[in-house]
């Protein structure tokens, strides 16, 4: 028997802007790139920046009907206070392509990359620099007259994480305390986005969440899991409407705010230990052994994690949407189970009433992953980076024909 998704349910695709569209030369991710703080260059990435109406058209084909994507903000603003028209232009021309095409625009307006100049002023470790987030989202909020679902920021414990504490990622701080005050801003700049846009649009936040399991079955390991778990996953989420941020150390105020939606980025799980260090457990977490095989990322591939993940997130009683699923790998039929067993899970918290209203498979094309360079291939469609030809793999069809007939075969 099919499995039948409610009628309006969405099936799109992500992606983000510093990993497809190319010559993203005025972030900071850009600038450690051609320094040789980072292992690989992003440099033209996909050219999604000048095929994007072929990217669209491919969407379009394949029969998906909604689609993620994010605007870099250091395209609007080059620099302090020069604002780019073309920038602005371009990216209307793509929500207006997207409308065309019935195409549901989803849009974020951080996926880790930020102006250079911001970052040089100390980013968002320093509360006086949100004045420039806020000029940003009033900049843009311009432009996206008609998008239903705009959010705020995306991963933003990734970022915090990978940026302030393991310092794999920009601005390379390894600084516990100076990770958790980022983590703070951020809820601020998300509280100042939520006043600015909502009324006009949803807003929303996008949060990855890795299930977090014991190492072992022991009470001290089920302890450092759960402590992870929150540290990691639902101290930031709470905040949101509490005001009162947990972090390692002690808490932060911040202002109360809310969303109209949550997205959930959902890949895997992680396995967790005990330690005495209050941080060095999030350190040593590492990727639990389910199943056979790892996919590109070293990842190990965990359906049911969807559906742990979204009853958890139902708590918070809000519209949920997964705003990434996806594996990295070479065997495109590996891609295509991965799919399907990923939807039964989001069926089957659908059918116990959890109010799950979209789909978004990471990734539309093989793209820059981060520090992982362009190895991964996420993509539904394959990308040669010498021509930039697109070829859409047998799983970008199957996925087209769930969402045309909104429903998959058991
Ligand atoms: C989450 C991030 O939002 C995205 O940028 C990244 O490429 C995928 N995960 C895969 O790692």
């Amino acid at each position: 028997m099919a499995l039948k998704f409610p009628e309006g349910f969405l099936f799109g695709t992500a992606t983000a802007a510093h990993q497809i569209e190319g010559e993203n030369r005025w972030n900071d991710w850009w600038y450690y790139e051609q320094i040789g703080k980072l292992p690989y260059k992003s440099g033209k990435a996909c050219n999604h920046w000048e095929k994007y109406e072929e990217d669209i058209g491919l969407m379009a084909e394949l029969g998906y009907n909604a689609y993620r994507f994010s605007i870099e903000w250091s395209r609007i603003f080059p620099e302090e206070g020069r604002l780019n028209e073309d920038a602005l232009n371009r990216y209307t021309e793509i929500l207006e392509l997207l409308r065309r095409k019935g195409i549901e625009p989803n849009v974020t307006l951080h996926h880790f990359t930020s102006p250079l100049w911001f970052m040089k002023k100390g980013g968002f470790l320093r509360e006086e620099n949100l004045k420039y987030w806020e000029k940003y989202v009033e900049t843009v909020a311009d432009i996206l007259k008609g998008v239903k679902l705009v959010a705020t920021f995306n991963e933003p414990m990734v970022y915090v994480m990978m940026g302030y504490l393991t310092a794999y990622w920009p601005p390379f701080v390894k600084s516990a305390f100076k990770a958790f005050k980022v983590a703070a801003n951020l809820l601020k700049a998300h509280a100042i986005a939520y006043e600015t846009l909502h009324g006009s649009f949803n807003v929303g936040i996008v949060k990855n969440v890795p299930v977090m399991l014991p190492a072992s079955d022991s009470e001290r390991d089920r302890k450092a899991a759960q402590k992870a778990d929150n540290l990691f996953n639902w101290n930031f989420m709470d905040a949101i409407w509490s005001g009162n941020f947990r972090g390692a150390f002690k808490s932060y105020r911040v202002p109360e705010s809310d969303v109209d939606f949550i997205g959930i980025n959902y890949y895997t799980a992680a396995e967790v230990r005990h330690s005495w260090n209050p941080l060095k457990f999030f350190f040593d977490a590492r990727d639990a052994e389910i199943g056979d095989r790892k996919t590109q990322m070293g990842w190990s591939v965990y359906p049911e994690g969807i559906y742990r993940v979204i009853s958890k997130m139902a708590g918070y009683k809000k519209p949920m949407y997964i705003t990434e699923n996806g594996i990295a790998t070479l065997d495109d039929e590996w891609r295509k189970e991965f799919i399907v067993q990923h939807l039964q899970y989001v069926h089957k918290a659908i059918s116990e009433g959890y109010d799950v209203r979209g789909y978004f498979y990471w990734s539309l094309m093989d793209n820059y992953e981060w520090r992982e360079g362009f190895e991964p291939r996420f993509g539904l469609i394959e990308v040669d980076y010498d021509t930039f030809e697109r070829k859409p793999r047998e799983s970008a069809y199957l996925y087209g024909e769930i969402a045309k007939k909104g429903e998959i075969g058991e």
